[in-house]
């Protein structure tokens, strides 16, 4: 029996319902922050599910799919939806397998919604193959409503002057568009068909969200997202169509504590200037020449330039221009620099 009466626990909403419907139903145009969502795949005869579980007994029945023909349209009337109840600014994130992956694009292209990446998540032990390469990895995309400011946290996880052991920045490489997170392989424990590494959506919900603030999805299978969402201190919204996979997880939903995942993610060291009054290394500066160049031609202000590669580089303003100030004079020998470089 499908209840269109939602459950509450932690101050989330969770709906036993189809998506579409209840989003109608229950959510207003522009209320929600991030909406992370990991739609049916749209293959019925697929070996898809073998990625996600070695042992088929500990897969949950009821899994609602998606016939290939109705793909198309299912995925326009879901993300319309979705582009109805994002707040301006609000951010997307859909998970896609290559099948129906231009299905979605479609869908997405057919709304005002922005793409900021095409996110690849790349992951190990795919199912072995003899005649082709390996399957290992699926597409996140991430778009944006446009006509307000868009939540990115790009110091929630590493701060930009942190540096690894071999001089990189891990802040850089976290924030690479190619994410390489295993799934999680949970011997004797009920699964989704495909559920998600909780690692996978706690990393999106942490650049795209600040705490308070309302997630949704709209898919919840093994409700990774509600788990993530939970565990950050957000608000969360989910709809699941499947009765048996609704049912299953609710207790261990309840079980959560509010903001369990908070102690667990790591704290970035946000620490500015560390290396002022340190000389600078050649590396330091074509770093400093990459990012000035970049965020010139995105159009930053000096003082945007000023604040990301002081951050980026842990040195202060006047070291900063003194060092723009010399490559550019070295790139234009001829040309007078304004001691007011970098300018707009
Ligand atoms: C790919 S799974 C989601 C997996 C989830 N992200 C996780 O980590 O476990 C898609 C889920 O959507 C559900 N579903 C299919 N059609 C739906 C619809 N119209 N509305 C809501 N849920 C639906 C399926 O039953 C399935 O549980």
């Amino acid at each position: 029996m499908v209840s269109h009466e939602p459950v509450f626990i932690h101050g989330a909403a969770l709906y036993n319902i189809d998506c579409v419907e209840g989003a109608r139903r229950h959510l207003q145009d522009g209320s929600v922050d991030l909406i992370f969502t990991d739609p049916p795949y749209g293959i019925q005869s697929d070996r898809l599910h073998l990625h996600y579980n070695r042992d088929e007994g500990y897969v949950l029945d009821g899994y609602v799919e998606v016939r290939k023909e109705e793909y198309a349209e299912f995925s326009e009337r879901w993300i319309k939806e979705a582009e109805r109840v994002l707040r301006p600014g609000g951010s997307l994130y859909v998970v896609s397998g290559y099948t129906h992956l231009y299905e979605i694009l479609h869908a997405l292209r057919k709304t005002s919604l922005r793409e900021v990446n095409h996110l690849v998540w790349r992951y190990s032990f795919g199912v072995f193959t003899k005649r082709k390469y390996i399957s290992s990895h699926y597409h996140i995309l991430f778009y944006e409503k446009p006509g307000g400011e868009r939540t990115f946290n790009a110091e929630s996880r590493f701060g930009f002057s942190e540096r690894s052991e071999d001089g990189r920045s891990p802040n850089s490489t976290d924030r690479e568009d190619v994410w390489m997170i295993n799934r999680e392989y949970k011997p004797g424990r009920q699964k989704n068909r495909n559920e998600l590494p909780i690692e996978l959506v706690t990393k999106a919900l942490q650049y795209s969200s600040r705490e308070g603030d309302l997630i949704c999805d709209f898919f919840l299978g093994g409700f990774t997202t509600a788990k993530a969402a939970i565990g950050l201190g957000r608000r969360f919204v989910g709809f699941e169509l499947s009765p048996e996979i609704f049912r299953a997880r609710i207790d261990e939903i309840r079980s959560l504590e509010e903001g369990w995942l908070l102690p667990k993610v790591r704290k970035p060291h946000l620490s500015s200037h560390v290396n002022r009054h340190k000389r600078w290394t050649e590396g330091e500066r074509v770093r400093l020449k990459e990012l000035y160049s970049s965020l010139k031609e995105q159009g930053c202000s000096k003082k945007e330039i000023l604040e990301i590669t002081g951050r980026e580089l842990g040195r202060g303003r006047w070291g900063l221009e003194r060092a723009i100030r010399r490559f550019i004079k070295k790139k234009n020998p001829n040309i007078e620099v304004d001691t007011d470089s970098p300018d707009k």
